[in-house]
């Protein structure tokens, strides 16, 4: 087994183990019957199977005060590749609560593989009629904010596994509800080939267009390391995901159209 070194002292199998000081470090699974609400076709795999692993606040001992000092959490994703029915496998899908002014968003960064974030919003806290859908493809190195008020989801658009960390305010709840509501996202993504394609939903109640756009986010914040680097050296960069007053960000400078 090669391993590859990660930041925060991990080693990566791979496959799906995150490791440090050799002991797999402690991962909240994701069962295939979780997910089932949101997949065109529910029956693709046995209930029990382990879809993808969450490694919840995976700082060392040593950062943690930094971190928690500024209420911020790094976690770390792994979605094996995989096509379940017809979709490449994807993330349950959430929104985040509301914080003062606005809602909490999340910085998200790819490790290794390749990643399609699917952001939507909604009109308004019902979440029923959505008014906007961005696809955001994003591969080793990158970094993609999930701007106030965006629901989104991760896809797999790989063949290798995506590993992925991610920024957040260290104690809100995920809203998910939603999205078990209308069996997923504003759209599905399905696997074509080699490529991918979109289907829209047909749950919701409109059909709104989808923007395929790339992340600036790296230059507009002149990140140069990888996140959790940044994170632990400069964590008042990263206030504005905890105080959401302080959240500025054009979503004009924050995307580009491809
Ligand atoms: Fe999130």
């Amino acid at each position: 087994m090669t391993m590859t070194k990660l930041s925060a002292n991990l080693s990566y199998d791979g496959d799906m183990g995150l490791f440090r000081d050799g002991a797999l470090v402690n991962f909240v699974p994701r069962y295939f019957k979780e997910i089932v609400p949101v997949l065109r076709k529910p029956d693709a795999m046995p209930a029990d199977t382990v879809v993808y692993r969450m490694y919840r606040d995976t700082t060392l001992p040593n950062d943690a005060k930094t971190l928690e000092k500024h209420s911020l959490r790094y976690d770390i994703t792994i979605i094996p590749p995989m096509v379940v029915g017809d979709e490449y496998l994807k993330t349950l899908g959430h929104y985040h609560p509301k914080a003062k002014s606005s809602f909490y968003p999340e910085l998200y960064e790819v490790i290794s593989g390749k990643a399609l974030y699917l952001l939507q919003k909604t009109a308004d806290e019902s979440y029923t009629k959505v008014r906007e859908a961005l696809a955001v493809v994003a591969e080793a190195g990158d970094m993609v904010m999930m701007p106030p008020g965006y629901g989104h989801i991760t896809v797999n658009i790989g063949d290798t596994p995506l590993v992925m960390s991610n920024a957040v305010e260290a104690k809100f709840k995920s809203v998910y509800q939603p999205y078990i509501d209308h069996k997923g996202a504003v759209y599905y993504v399905l696997a074509d080939g080699k490529n991918f394609k979109f289907l829209p939903n047909a749950s919701y109640g409109n059909n709104v267009p989808l923007g395929v756009v790339k992340s600036n986010f790296k230059k507009l914040f002149k990140i140069t390391k990888p996140l959790y680097d940044e994170m632990v050296a400069d964590p008042v960069k990263f206030e504005c995901l905890v105080d959401t007053d302080k959240y500025n960000i054009p979503l004009g400078s924050l995307f580009s159209p491809v």
